[in-house]
This record gives structure tokens, C-alpha cells and sequence, in this order.
């Protein structure tokens, strides 16, 4: 029982979209496990063969539960991993939960580029490396939502923010004013796991790149 226990593959899906989308691709290739799309309070869910355990949590928190352990692998917006930089291995390009991390600002406003750019946001290191590389001096205004009204309320001058279909930029009246970095989903697997767990992980990966081919 021990030993069937611990080749459970633990999985965090980030909860949303994205999440949803992940299950179906995992589901599809036969780590399917009751409950898991179903709406409750529910936290924790495994499968009868204990092949795997899926948990549901916040997306900027998968990859600190794939770094410290807690989830052997886990599904990740390549935003966060430029963000938060955590010790863990990038194992695939999903290619789903395509976006952009863009600068963005109000409709035909230039910022003064003499004067120090105020950037609100809720990344802090995605915006200091892209202005350092440009030696730009900024002031980063750290934010948790709702990022488009800071620039409307003068709170900032642009904000650095995901865009996907640019609904809420258009219906704010901001527009891009330069693409950071394209960012798409991606596979990770904690380095202990990866090595204790290497050929569950290694099937699931192989599984998920054959699916990726044959979408293709
Ligand atoms: C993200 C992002 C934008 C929006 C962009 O917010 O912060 O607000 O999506 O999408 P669009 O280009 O398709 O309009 P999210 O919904 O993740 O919520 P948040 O504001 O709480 O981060």
C-alpha cells in the first residue's frame, strides 16, 4: 500500500480556465478522477487507483506548491514563472492560455520619457528587468486587480498587465503600447519529485507531448 501510495502523481491545477482546460487535456489522457469538475467546496480529489491526486488552488500559488513539494507537478502560466522565478523544471509548452504581458496606458497618451515612468501592476520583476534592460527609471505601483484603473484615476501612467483578447483594455479606453513577453501554459515538475517519481512523471509528460503532436 506504501509503495502504491507514493507513485501517486499529486497534481495542482490553477483554479479557472486554465485549470479547467488542464483537467480536460489529463482527463483525455486517462488520469481522469471523480469529482474533480464538479462545483463544491472540495479541495482534494483522488482516483481509486491512486494513480493521481489533483488539488485546486490559486494560479499564482501552483508553482510554490510544485517547488516546496506539496505537488508533484502542476500547470503554470509562463507569467508567473518569469515573476517568481521558482527552482522547479519547466517540463512542456501546453500551448493553451495563450496571452501577452503588455505595457499599456490611455488611448493616444504618450508617457514623458524624461520623467520617472509610473507603472501600476501586480508583476514586480517582469517590469523591473524589461525597463533596467532600457535603462529607464521606473516607480513600480503593486496592485492585486482591477490594474486598468490606475492609469484612468492617475494613480499611474501605464500599467504592465495580461492581455488576452484586449476586451478590458478597448472598453477602458487603453491600448498596448508594447508587447513585454508572449505567455502560454506550462508543465512543471518539482526536481524532488522528478527524481523520486521519474517514471510517472516522465509517462505523463510523453503522454501530454504525443497529445500536443497530434493536435498539431
Ligand atoms: C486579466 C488581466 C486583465 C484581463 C485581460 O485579469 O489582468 O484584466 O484578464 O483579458 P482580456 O484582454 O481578454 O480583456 P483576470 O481576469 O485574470 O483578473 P484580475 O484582474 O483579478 O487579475
Amino acid at each position: 500500500m506504501a509503495e502504491k501510495l507514493d507513485k501517486t502523481i499529486s497534481i495542482a491545477l490553477p483554479k479557472g480556465r486554465l485549470g479547467e482546460k488542464t483537467y480536460a487535456m489529463l482527463e483525455e489522457l486517462g488520469y481522469g478522477c471523480p469529482g474533480v469538475m464538479e462545483n463544491s467546496r472540495k479541495l482534494i480529489f483522488e482516483d481509486e487507483a491512486a494513480t493521481v491526486r489533483y488539488f485546486w488552488v490559486k494560479p499564482s500559488d501552483v508553482a510554490i506548491y510544485v517547488e516546496r513539494g506539496a505537488a508533484d507537478v502542476g500547470v503554470v502560466g509562463k507569467d508567473i514563472l518569469l515573476e517568481y522565478q521558482p527552482d522547479v523544471y519547466e517540463l512542456t509548452d501546453l500551448g493553451f492560455g495563450k496571452c501577452r504581458v503588455c505595457v499599456a496606458g490611455p488611448e493616444n497618451v504618450t508617457p514623458n520619457p524624461d520623467r520617472t515612468l509610473r507603472i501600476a501592476t501586480k508583476f514586480v520583476n517582469i517590469p523591473k528587468s524589461y525597463y533596467h534592460a532600457r535603462s529607464r527609471e521606473i516607480e513600480i505601483i503593486k496592485l492585486n486587480g482591477s490594474i486598468e484603473l490606475a492609469p484612468i484615476l492617475g494613480l499611474s501612467d501605464v500599467i504592465v498587465d495580461i492581455v488576452e483578447t484586449g476586451t478590458t483594455l478597448k472598453e477602458n479606453h487603453l491600448e498596448v503600447k508594447e508587447e513585454i513577453v508572449p505567455i502560454s501554459a506550462r508543465f512543471i515538475a518539482g526536481k524532488a519529485a522528478y527524481r523520486f517519481k521519474n517514471d510517472e512523471i516522465a509517462a505523463m509528460n510523453a503522454k501530454i507531448a504525443a497529445w500536443l503532436a497530434s493536435k498539431q
